[in-house]
């Protein structure tokens, strides 16, 4: 039985995020043998959208495949970008008339790894069904490979384990992300091996409220006055998931967390 190892990451917040991967993604890689590297983009331009100069600063740290999410389309560069780039994929339930991708498969080496991207709808914008719209990909992705993983993008815990246990056994892991907060209870579904986190969490900084200078969000929840967010950069952080799958049938053997915060980890 031949294995690969799926590092997924959560979203990567501005300069911090991107620094961050740029830094210490090559080493994160030789040290859990990662053949495989998926992470959340929606934030990588200054907290919110997407660019082609960030995307391309992520794939050259290391990274195969950027799913996005709500803030898909905040930067208007996205526009120029996602039509032609299908490493950068969108929610897939998004309007078909959305450009850009849902869903894609992707050589490596010798293995063919798909990639959906979905979003949640509760408390968050009403998309088409994402459990409808994964079993459409999921039916053209299985005539060609096992190994399935799904960046679901959501805000809600409930929905995100329904969709697991929805698609227990047909895919290898659905991760959550849009939190920014990872949360602790990775597991191998019991019945049919799909692996799942609720939120795999963030790439940004350590010292910050979900990636963002502390003083502008605290004064948002004390005077209900809109204050301007700016990324934070003390701290960089780096949290993810390394998924051990078997390579034919795609189920998952292990789930770990893996989170890196410097310097203070090398201090
Ligand atoms: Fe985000
Ligand atoms: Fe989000």
């Amino acid at each position: 039985m031949a294995k690969k190892s799926i590092l997924c990451l959560g979203d990567i917040i501005g300069i911090t995020g991107r620094y961050a991967l740029k830094h210490y993604l090559n080493s994160i890689k030789a040290e859990h043998n990662i053949d495989f590297v998926i992470a959340n983009g929606e934030n990588s331009a200054n907290g919110i959208g997407i660019t082609r100069d960030t995307s391309s600063e992520i794939f050259n740290s290391g990274v195969d495949v950027i799913t996005t999410g709500n803030h898909v389309w905040a930067n208007k560069d996205v526009f120029a970008l996602i039509p032609t780039e299908h490493k950068v994929l969108r929610p897939y339930n998004y309007p078909s008339q959305s450009p850009g991708l849902g869903y894609y498969i992707y050589e490596h080496l010798d293995t063919k790894i798909a990639v959906i991207n979905l979003m949640g709808r509760t408390f968050m914008d009403p998309l088409d069904c994402p459990f409808q719209k994964a079993d459409i990909a999921i039916k053209h992705i299985k005539e060609r490979t096992n190994l399935i993983f799904i960046d679901f993008h959501a805000e809600a815990t409930a929905e995100k384990q329904a969709l697991a246990y929805y698609l227990d056994g047909q895919v290898s892991c659905v991760f959550g992300t849009h939190t920014h907060v990872q949360t602790a209870d990775e597991k191998i579904l019991i019945s049919n091996h799909t692996s799942y986190i609720t939120d795999v969490g963030m790439c940004g900084s350590y010292e910050s409220i979900i990636g963002m200078k502390k003083e502008a969000a605290i004064a948002r929840f004390v005077t209900k006055i809109p204050h301007r967010f700016e990324v934070e950069t003390v701290c960089p952080m780096i949290n993810g998931i390394v998924v051990e799958v078997d390579d034919q049938s795609g189920k998952s053997i292990n789930i770990k967390r893996v989170n890196y915060t410097y310097p203070k980890d090398n201090a």
